[in-house]
């Protein structure tokens, strides 16, 4: 039936027939590429530009051309664009419309240009636009951050390892080692974005081309650092996505954490914090519900957006040089994962702008699980000169002993602590306490309150 279809017009001509609907609808990206018409056109007006600079087209067809694609763009932008599945994908939807509007001078525009360096080039200029706004959102995701520290900066909480109350640290500490890994996911989101920063414009369909083109012209107009150097590599280089997906993953990562923490810290169990009800859903049938949906959310995302890496980097793994049509697949992976990535961090800073640490709370279980026992054992050492192995052995032995009275450290006699070591004085209540023991961490990258506002500066001063 479909045998009777003319065949593809931009690139029929050896063809008797069209293509099987099966075969239109396996091969067609235009469902998911036209998100790339912006930067299709960018690339196609830079193009033009620079063969009519190099005298390969006449600069009447140059300024046709241009007017046309600037008629393209704002019928996209009204969205009165007639998209087609026929028509494949973004770049020949363009190039077909072109000649519509503007006859003859359109079918130039393809000189010395293939829609494989097009491709490369369209993804990475919208790829290069996706660091830009994750490195953005970061910034305000980190200032959210930056402003619980702040007001948090001395509020003492429970530290834990394996979940279990550890030691006693400052909340402003906890905020800040996220603003720690979030610094690093801009790093690398930022190192990524200058390493895919070359052009790969005029490497044509992979062994560049016999007419005199300007690949620094192009290169400049797009705002990249350089063409790409070999033209085989330049249309099957699909590292910078593959470089964003994995900086996301790991971003949305350290996202699902912090998003773990609000559910369990939200719990009743705990009361560590009250999420906005702006950020907050209801039960349709247990009225006293106010549930972290957006917290479990956020903490989703993060398997979404490492099976678009693993999905990419299966696509990618063993494909000979240069182009192959499997790499079409790379859009949609990078597409969800940014809209994924994008709407996480959001969520998330909305929901850090908002949010009560209930400091009564946070202190009340900083208190327990004998969360100031390293403290003791480090007084044996200072104060009676212990080696710290016997200190933690008798430290040990007391915790026993409160334990089986049901009583927190500090509400050991005297007595009782010196059943374990007959040396130990009343000087050890001073560090028993959960202000003194966080006070005490002053060591480098400790959580004493000290260090914390210290290091809110810091963070102030590069962020704002
Ligand atoms: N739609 C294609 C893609 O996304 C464009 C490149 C097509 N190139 C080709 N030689 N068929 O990869």
């Amino acid at each position: 039936m479909s045998d009777k279809k003319t065949s593809n017009a931009m690139w029929g001509g050896r063809f008797a027939a069209g293509p099987d609907a099966i075969m239109e609808a396996i091969n067609a990206s235009i469902g998911f590429d036209k998100r790339m018409a912006k930067q299709d056109i960018q690339g196609s007006r830079a193009h033009a530009a620079m063969l009519a600079a190099c005298g390969i087209i006449n600069d009447k067809d140059a300024k046709a051309i241009e007017e046309g694609l600037l008629t393209v763009l704002s019928e996209i932008e009204r969205g009165e664009f007639p998209f087609s599945v026929a028509l494949e994908d973004i770049h020949m939807n363009i190039e077909s419309r072109l000649t519509d509007l503007i006859g003859e001078p359109a079918g130039r525009l393809h000189t010395a240009r293939s829609r494989n360096d097009q491709v490369a080039t369209d993804f990475k200029l919208w790829v290069r636009d996706q660091f830009d706004a994750c490195i953005t959102a970061l910034d305000a995701l980190m200032l959210a951050f930056l402003g619980q520290a702040e007001a948090g900066v001395n509020f003492v909480m429970p530290g834990f390892t394996h979940l279990q109350v550890a030691q006693p640290v400052t909340w402003g500490h906890h905020m800040l080692a996220y603003v720690e890994m979030f610094a690093r996911d801009k790093s690398r989101m930022i190192d990524a974005r200058a390493r895919m920063n070359t052009s790969p414009l005029g490497a044509a369909a992979l062994a560049g081309t016999s007419f005199p083109i300007d690949r620094d012209m192009t290169s400049k107009a797009l705002g990249f650092d350089r063409p790409a150097a070999n033209s085989l590599d330049a249309v099957s280089d699909r590292d910078f996505a593959l470089d964003f997906l994995s900086a996301a993953s790991i971003c949305a990562t350290h996202l699902s954490r912090m998003a773990e923490e609000l559910v369990i810290w939200s719990s009743a169990q705990f009361k560590f914090v009250t999420i906005s009800d702006r950020f907050s859903t209801g039960s349709s049938i247990m009225p006293q519900k106010k549930n972290p949906d957006a917290a479990e959310l956020i903490r989703a995302k993060v398997g979404r957006i490492n099976g678009s890496l693993i999905a990419l980097l299966t696509i990618m793994k063993g494909l000979p040089l240069t182009y192959s049509k499997d790499m079409q697949e790379d859009k949609e992976q990078v597409f969800d994962a940014a809209d994924s990535l994008m709407l996480a961090l959001a969520a998330m800073t909305g929901m850090m702008q908002d949010m009560r640490p209930n400091e009564a709370e946070l202190r009340a279980a900083a208190v327990t699980g004998f969360s100031t026992a390293t403290d003791l054992a480090d007084w044996l050492v200072r104060a009676l000169n212990m080696p710290f192995r016997n200190a933690h052995h008798v430290t040990g032995a007391l915790v026993k002993m409160a334990e089986d009275q049901g009583c927190d450290l500090h509400e050991l006699t005297l007595a009782q602590m010196q059943s374990a070591e007959s040396r130990i004085n009343a000087g050890v209540y001073d560090v028993l306490g959960v202000d003194n023991s966080v006070a005490s961490r002053q060591s480098f990258g400790g959580t004493a309150p000290e260090n914390v506002r210290a290091q809110i500066d810091q963070w102030k001063a590069r962020l704002t």
